[in-house]
């Protein structure tokens, strides 16, 4: 049977108490929604569809995948009145699988397994006991049998001590789900439509319901609020920096670090606390990212360091090159193999060639600098010239003295020497010394000024 997923997320998620529908609320750095297509997308469903609804539009825009088919829930009336909205254009034929927008941790290992329990025209739910099953809806069972699924609003005080708890995971067949969803009824203390109410009419219409029980309660958690978002947050850093511990990645803290995207290490990689990864990083053998770095859609190669407190972005560096401490890495920051950028070091839309180096205090932007190069203290590349940007070549084995301003266009020869303080305007020749700024004089009857005694 070919199966259609259906996720939920037209809820407004009042209890977030934010100007943003829930559904983009981020996780991980990406919309708590886009966790629930990511895994619909594992599980190779051959129909996805999302039901939006509060925030309008901005939700589907920021999903570009075209594979997703959306179902507007104009008011939002509840689970099973958003379901509903889903069904038009399911195929009868279909297998249903409904997943919560706000349930973004679940596994498809654990969805496989509650699919697999279902023949024919079962229906399937995954439950879990929680110690604190407070706000979810209780499974209630009659002789080890579902019986039908209570809401905590709707709860006698009774079924609000069962432990075992909906998920909001259902499975049923479109043909079955179809019909239930036209009968429900939204006589209960919400005044909602609850897609939970089909439990019952499964079991009344004398239909297997399995309740599958996942062994993993943060697995299934709903995020209604902040508190339970920032859980969620950790939960999912934890799984992933387990997963990269596992490939051989040692971290100085597990808890310390934030993965907002992809990581992807070598072997031996060593991450101390505080480091931020954003979009996709990549980091070969060996690589050490010392304490508070910021690094973002990047990538670095065996060996290099990067001590702390560096943000890159958008850069790439090859392989036992030395960044930092306090460098940053713009977009376009190109690093070969070797490469040293030290302290207070910003480097943007740049080549640097191998064993070059710019260590201290310097701004390079619009730069092609090539093999062996010294960039001296406070050197600075003049790229803007308040309307356009312009290049500045620097050749192999040339040195820059300290506090240079390259005024660019401009080329320095290949091995070329300029002298400190020097302001480059013009084509600096190979081999030679180029010196560019006022002769030294010394005054000798120069007095200082002496302060003025007060009126
Ligand atoms: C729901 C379940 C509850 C379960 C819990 C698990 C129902 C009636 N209750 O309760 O049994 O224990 O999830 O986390 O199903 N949504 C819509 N349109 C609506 C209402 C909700 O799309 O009109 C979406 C929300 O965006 C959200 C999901 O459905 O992604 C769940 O809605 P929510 O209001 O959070 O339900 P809960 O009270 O948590
Ligand atoms: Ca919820």
């Amino acid at each position: 049977m070919e199966i259609s997923i259906v996720i939920l997320a037209a809820g407004q998620g009042t209890r977030m108490r934010s100007a943003y529908p829930k559904a983009l609320q981020p996780l991980a750095g990406r919309p708590l929604l886009q966790h629930v297509i990511d895994c619909a997308l594992a599980l190779g469903a051959d129909d996805i569809c999302v039901v939006y609804g509060h925030g309008g539009e901005i939700v589907p825009a920021r999903f570009s995948n075209k594979a997703l088919r959306w179902a507007l829930q104009a008011e939002q009336l509840g689970t099973g009145h958003a379901a509903q909205q889903a069904m038009p254009d399911t195929p009868d034929d279909n297998r249903v699988l409904i997943l919560f927008g706000d349930v973004p941790l679940i596994r498809p290992s654990t969805l496989e397994r509650m699919l697999e329990t279902c023949k024919n025209d079962d229906v399937a739910i995954l439950t879990v006991d929680m110690d604190d099953p407070h706000g979810y809806g209780r499974i209630v069972r009659s002789k080890g049998k579902v019986l039908r699924n209570v809401e905590q609003k709707d709860a006698t005080p009774e079924q609000q001590d069962i432990r075992e708890i909906n998920t909001g995971v259902l499975s049923a067949p479109a043909s079955r789900l179809k019909p239930w969803l036209n009968r429900l009824r939204n006589n209960n203390a919400q005044g909602e439509y609850y897609l939970t109410d089909v439990i019952e009419m499964a079991v009344q219409e004398g239909i297997v319901v399995h309740a599958v029980k996942s062994d993993d309660r943060k697995e299934v958690m709903g995020i209604n609020d902040r508190k339970q978002l920032a859980e969620a947050e950790r939960t999912l850093q934890r799984r992933v920096v387990e997963e990269l511990m596992a490939q051989g990645v040692s971290f100085a803290d597990p808890d310390r670090v934030d993965i907002r995207g992809k990581l992807v290490c070598g072997m031996d990689v060593f991450i101390d606390v505080n480091a931020v990864f954003e979009g996709d990083v990549t980091l070969g053998d060996n690589v050490r990212i010392e304490s508070n770095n910021v690094i973002r859609n990047s990538s670095l190669g065996a060996g290099t360091v990067v001590h702390p407190n560096c943000h890159i972005d958008g850069s790439a560096a090859g392989t036992t090159c030395e960044i930092g401490p306090f460098s940053r890495l713009r977009p376009g920051a190109e690093l070969e193999n070797n490469v040293k950028i030290g302290n207070f070091v910003e480097v943007k839309k740049s080549t640097i060639a191998s064993g070059s180096k710019a260590n201290h205090l310097s701004y390079i932007g619009d730069t092609t600098i090539g093999t062996n190069v010294n960039v001296g203290a406070g050197t600075i590349t003049c790229n803007y010239d308040g309307a356009n940007k312009h290049h500045t070549i620097i050749g192999d084995g040339a040195f820059i003295g300290s506090g240079v301003e390259l005024v660019a266009p401009v080329e320095i020869g290949a091995g070329a020497t300029i002298g400190a303080g020097s302001t480059i305007t013009k084509p600096a020749p190979s081999g030679a010394l180029t010196v560019a700024r006022a002769r030294q004089a010394t005054i000798p009857d120069w007095q200082r000024p002496e302060k003025k005694p007060k009126p």
